[in-house]
């Protein structure tokens, strides 16, 4: 009776002292930010097409905000996120993908998570209806960090995603374009999504179809951690949209956090340093949040698909400056 008492003081105790680690750890605030792809896209477009868009950016910020509000992971948050904009054939991300010359899709994605800077990527991936999942599991499951072309769709077999023919990524409206047969200035519509949780942790993911007509075998900043992808959780984490080569030859989305840790920038400052002073007009842009949950969404297009959720109760979306 006796030992019985002092056994349930001590799992009293246990569930006490759980409970105030948990709260300590956790701060109730979040922030999460979203691209759909920067490029053209015209102000003149029917509005029902405009509609579309923004709706899609709401459904997709609202995944990823119910995920961080009750207590999820920046990392599902992210993933959930993409999955779906990868899902939805308006984007340049999984379904809806561009074509190549010769008129498949190659796709590429990354994430990393800034808690231990470990990150994985895929590139070139032609069968994984979800290359973000793939990117996840490379970076969970695997010693590597970067898989390509048939040893990643083979990696995806091996750890059970979806897998897919590749004539599932095609869409009427990317044929159209195929069949132009020109490489677009930039074909945007790359998607992304970079949120810090409850628990201070930030993660950036970012995946693509590439750019219309590449040339197969080709690969852009989308998979290259530091280019188009980075996270820090002492600065902040970045996803990129844009002309692939030109965010690869400036290492964008890190120099924007080195800015940061080397030269005191705040996140405003080293985002506005890489889109209007570093990179040329028309490259692209790139979304941001840092370690204090403050966020960014800087382009040089004429248009970005985006959106930012918070704690503090922002919810918006929005395509022009
Ligand atoms: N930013 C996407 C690409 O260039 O592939």
């Amino acid at each position: 009776m006796k030992q019985n008492f002092l056994y349930s003081i001590i799992i009293l105790f246990i569930v006490i002292f759980t409970i105030t680690i948990d709260a300590q750890n956790k701060s109730n605030k979040y922030t999460i930010v979203i691209h759909g792809g920067a490029g053209g896209f015209s102000k003149n477009s029917p509005d029902s097409l405009k509609e579309l868009y923004l709706n899609s950016l709401k459904e997709a910020l609202k995944i990823g905000q119910d995920i961080l509000k009750n207590g999820g992971t920046s990392l599902d948050a992210v993933e959930k996120v993409i999955n779906y904009l990868e899902d939805n054939h308006l984007f340049n991300a999984g379904k809806g993908a561009v074509f190549t010359t010769d008129g498949r899709h190659e796709l590429d994605a990354s994430i990393m998570n800034g808690k231990d800077l470990s990150n994985g990527a895929v590139a070139g991936v032609t069968i994984i209806k979800n290359p973000i999942s793939l990117a996840r599991l490379v970076m969970e499951k695997t010693n590597n960090v970067l898989f390509a072309g048939r040893g990643a769709d083979e990696l995806g077999i091996k750890l059970g995603v979806e897998i897919v023919p590749n004539s599932y990524f095609h869409t009427d409206e990317q044929y159209l374009d195929f069949l132009k047969g020109s490489v677009k200035k930039y074909s945007g519509e790359t998607v992304g999504c970079v949120a810090i949780d409850n628990y201070g942790n930030i993660v950036a993911g970012t995946s693509t179809g590439g750019r219309n007509y590449k040339i197969p075998g080709r690969i852009g900043d989308s998979p290259i951690i530091g280019a188009g992808n980075y996270a820090d959780n002492n600065t902040c984490g970045v996803s990129a949209t844009g002309i692939g080569e030109l965010f690869i030859k400036h290492t964008v989305a890190y120099n924007v956090s080195a800015l940061m840790k080397f030269k005191g920038y705040t996140l405003k400052q080293a985002c506005e340093e890489m889109i209007y002073k570093v990179l040329p007009d028309n490259a692209g842009g790139i979304i941001a949040v840092d370690k204090d949950g403050n966020y960014e969404m800087v382009f040089n297009t004429t248009a970005m698909f985006r959106g930012v959720a918070n704690s503090n109760g922002v919810f918006e979306v929005a395509i022009w400056k």
